[in-house]
């Protein structure tokens, strides 16, 4: 299973920023059908869906309604339906978003939990206030403002991690994961392979809820506590687990290496691997999302590789990537989009996607698009974005500063629409899209597919780790941890080896390189740089160079 594991390639497609077929904005159904010839090309296995289902979009789909049915704005479900049956006749899986963190308020349990149903109260998180009057713990919500809000009204309050427009579930309640399974396996017939759990390690609550008494580590009251292990092993049990060639991936927000080794390991029948996002915060000073400082590659490299070696000694597996949709391009973050946006791209790509585990890619990643330019507050559409701002404000920092703020760190920043050509609404629509591209006239897929390197650059890649056994399924040794420029590590299996070099910064270094691998006694599987030859022992890479070499088989002998 780890080595089918291993050879899987994940697309993500965020649905609204897709392509539009019916001009009306935003991303659907049957512009993705559109474009599964452009998907094909690339090779992929399986791709990730954002959530599409009934929602009020409060936040993107991430408030949903009706999990059992296709939002009319992105189509139907027979849109969903041929949209499946054409990615399976190109041996495309489909992977769908679960979010049952939380539920929208509009949800008719929620709905019918406010109109005094004691069976679907239940479902949900509600408490009195303390005898004080103040709200039942003090809990902030992950987008700002306490995490409590009034249930209708009643003396009583629901909680919210998220908006308030977001209902947490109450997962002790069996009938709540009874309904979590009964989804799941109604997806499951429609020929869904793959599952993605939202924010999953927070659904399990400690059983008494309390007041934290310092906001940073307010999160360990409810984040990766052990019933979460116990109820994923059950949702196993009831529903995906039942198919042993179904894939799932668990949102793992601000977890340990212990528990992503639980989550993963197979005997332990809970997920196949996990997303976690401690390398996506090597760029926030202190930990504050809102405070941007130049990225720290060696904290970087040493999160990584944390998780790397400690997962693949206990058999553990993680998911690899570097952007999604809430991310800002990881281009602009660690690469050089200005002087080398190509070249960065790839060394993007070489270092995350030959590490051990399923790499994941972005749409429009394989294009190397980078964040939007906006000029002011009223371009961005997210909640987060948009609640940041306030906040910062309120905290006394002027609009200059609030806006530069959440430019750098802002989540419509990945979720611009894809950039097709170089039309005024970049290819995506006919008319003026939810969100506006503003940099399509240089990065587009019609000018890479016909002068670019990226793509093809992906597509080399993907290859490589579906043919070399090594990718898929060998053992991972960091080297040159403390090198300030360079990231690499060995990948090995038996008596084979492979090696990954990477410079991440615009001027040439140089390293020794292992004589192992030196002139004649090993190959090149890849380089971005077209290298030919490699020296016997110093070796100096050019600006963002990326380099796979693998020793050759008569070396041992
Ligand atoms: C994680 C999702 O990726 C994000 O987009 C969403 O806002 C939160 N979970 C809440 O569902
Ligand atoms: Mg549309």
């Amino acid at each position: 299973m780890e080595s089918e594991l291993g050879k899987k390639i994940i697309y993500q497609i965020y649905p609204r920023s897709f392509y539009d077929s019916d001009h009306d904005g935003i991303g659907d159904l049957r512009g993705i059908i559109a474009k599964v010839p452009y998907l094909k090309k690339l090779h992929i296995d399986m791709i990730w869906f954002n959530p599409f289902f009934v929602s009020p979009q409060k936040d993107n789909g991430y408030d949903i309604a009706d999990y059992y049915q296709i939002d009319s704005r992105f189509g139907t479900m027979a849109d969903f339906e041929e949209l499946v049956a054409e990615l399976h006749k190109n041996k495309i899986d489909v992977m769908l978003d679960m979010v049952f963190n939380h539920c929208s308020t509009r949800h008719p349990w929620f709905q019918k939990a406010l109109a005094g149903d004691k069976y679907y109260q239940r479902f949900f998180y509600l408490r009195s206030a303390k005898p004080d009057g103040s709200l039942p713990t003090n809990w902030q919500s992950k987008f700002g403002g306490p995490a409590w809000s009034r249930f209708g009204h009643t003396d009583k309050y629901y909680l919210h991690l998220y908006a308030p427009a977001q209902a947490d579930l109450d997962w002790h309640n069996p009938a709540v994961r009874q309904e979590a399974a009964k989804i799941v396996n109604f997806w499951r017939k429609k020929g869904v392979k793959g599952f993605r759990f939202d924010v999953f390690n927070v659904t399990g609550k400690a059983e008494q809820l309390v007041d934290s008494t310092d906001r940073n580590t307010e999160k360990q009251l409810y984040t990766d506590t052990p019933v979460v292990h116990r109820y994923l092993r059950e949702l196993n049990h009831n529903s995906f687990g039942q198919d042993p060639t179904i894939v799932t991936v668990g949102e793992m927000s601000s977890t340990t290496v212990e528990n992503s080794i639980k989550y993963t390991q197979p005997k332990n029948h809970e997920l196949s691997m996990i997303f976690t996002f401690h390398h996506l915060k090597v760029d926030y000073r202190q930990g504050n999302k809102w405070d941007s400082v130049p990225f720290d590659f060696l904290q970087l490299k040493k999160l990584l590789f944390e998780w790397q070696t400690a997962l693949d000694q206990a058999q553990g597996w993680n998911a690899l990537f570097w952007n999604n949709h809430d991310q800002p391009r990881a281009l602009n973050r660690f690469g050089d989009p200005i002087h080398y946006r190509e070249k960065s791209a790839e060394v993007l790509a070489t270092a995350i996607q030959l590490l051990r585990g399923t790499p994941f890619i972005y749409q429009g990643e394989e294009i190397g698009m980078t964040d939007p330019n906006y000029q002011q507050i009223t371009d961005y559409e997210d909640i987060e974005t948009i609640n940041a701002y306030h906040e910062l404000l309120a905290a006394g920092r002027t609009p200059t500063q609030a806006f530069n703020a959440v430019k750098q760190k802002s989540r419509d920043n990945s979720r611009t629409p894809m950039q097709w050509t170089d039309d005024k609404f970049a290819g995506f629509s006919t008319v003026k899209p939810w969100l506006l591209p503003t940099n399509q006239a240089t990065i587009n897929v019609a000018d890479e597919l016909k002068n670019g390197e990226i793509f093809t650059y992906y597509q080399r890649l993907f290859k490589l780790r579906k043919t070399e056994k090594l990718v898929y399924q060998g053992h991972i040794k960091p080297l040159w941890q403390d090198h300030p420029q360079v990231m690499g590590y060995l990948r090995y299996l038996d008596q084979q080896q492979l090696l990954v070099i990477t410079n991440f910064y615009g001027q040439a270094t140089t390293i020794n390189l292992p004589a192992a691998f030196a002139a004649a006694k090993s190959q090149i599987l890849l380089s971005n740089y077209q290298r030919q030859q490699l020296p016997t022992n110093k070796l100096t890479l050019a600006p963002f160079e990326a380099l796979v070499l693998k020793l050759n088989s008569s070396s041992f002998f």
